[in-house]
C-alpha cells in the first residue's frame, strides 16, 4: 500500500494496523517524514515511487500528482488493475463566490469540479467509484475552528517565528471563510473508494 503526500503518516499508521499490510508512503516534508509514527516504510520525495500498488491512499495530497483531475490518471497508473485507491478530495457543494476563493487563498473556480464532475472524472481516468463518505458540516466546523484555534495558539506561543505570521494569516482567512454568507456550505470533501478497471 502507498500513501501519496502521507504528511505525519497518520492515516497510513491507522490502516496499516488495522489491516495488517506493507505501508508505504512519501512527502516532500523531511520534518513530517522524520516526526512520522515507528514501523512505516517512509520517505522524502516529491513524486511517487514506481508502482504498481494494491491499494493508494491520496487523502487532501493531488496537488502532489499534479492537481485534479491529472491526478486522477496518475493514480490510475500507479495501482494495479483491480487495485483500489482511496481519494480524499475537495469538491465545489455550490459555485464558489470570488470573496471564498479569495479566502482560500487565490483559489480558482476550475480547480475543483461538484461532486457529480469529482465522479465522472474518476470515471474517465479508469477508476470505478465503489463507495464515497463526505464531510458533514458538524466536521467542517471541528476542522476549520481548530485549524483557527490552534493556528493562533502557536503563533502566539512563538511570537518571533517566522512561521507565526504565516499562521495567523491562515487563521485569519479561515475564520473569513467561516463567518462570510455561504461560508459554510461551499467547499466540500469526499473520501471515495475507486476500483481500477482491469
Ligand atoms: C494537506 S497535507 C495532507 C497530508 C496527508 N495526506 C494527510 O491526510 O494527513 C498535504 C501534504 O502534501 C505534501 N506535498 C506537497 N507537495 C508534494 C509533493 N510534490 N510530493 C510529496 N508531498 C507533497 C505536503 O508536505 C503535505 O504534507
Amino acid at each position: 500500500m502507498l500513501d501519496v503526500a502521507c504528511g505525519r503518516a497518520e492515516v497510513l499508521r491507522r490502516v496499516a494496523e488495522r489491516f495488517d499490510v506493507e505501508a508505504t508512503g512519501y512527502d516532500s516534508d523531511a520534518a513530517l517524514i522524520e516526526s512520522g509514527p515507528p514501523g512505516l516504510d517512509l520517505h522524502v520525495r516529491d513524486s511517487p515511487p514506481p508502482g504498481p500498488f494494491d491499494v493508494v491512499l491520496c487523502i487532501a495530497a493531488s496537488h502532489a500528482l499534479g492537481g485534479f483531475p491529472d491526478a486522477l490518471g496518475a493514480l490510475a497508473q500507479l495501482v494495479q488493475p483491480g487495485g483500489e485507491v482511496l481519494l480524499g478530495e475537495g469538491y465545489w457543494r455550490r459555485p464558489p463566490s470570488t470573496e471564498y476563493l479569495d479566502a482560500l487563498g487565490g483559489a480558482s473556480a476550475d480547480e475543483l469540479a461538484d461532486y457529480s464532475g469529482l465522479m465522472r472524472a474518476a470515471e474517465e481516468a479508469g477508476l470505478t467509484p465503489l463507495h464515497a463518505s463526505v464531510a458533514s458540516e458538524a466536521d467542517w466546523d471541528r476542522y476549520e475552528w481548530l485549524l483557527i484555534l490552534n493556528a493562533e495558539r502557536w503563533a502566539a506561543a512563538r511570537p518571533g517565528d517566522p512561521g507565526a505570521e504565516v499562521l495567523r494569516e491562515r487563521a485569519r482567512s479561515a475564520r473569513e471563510r467561516m463567518t462570510m454568507p455561504r461560508g459554510r456550505d461551499t467547499l466540500g470533501f469526499a473520501m471515495v473508494l475507486l476500483r481500477r478497471d482491469a
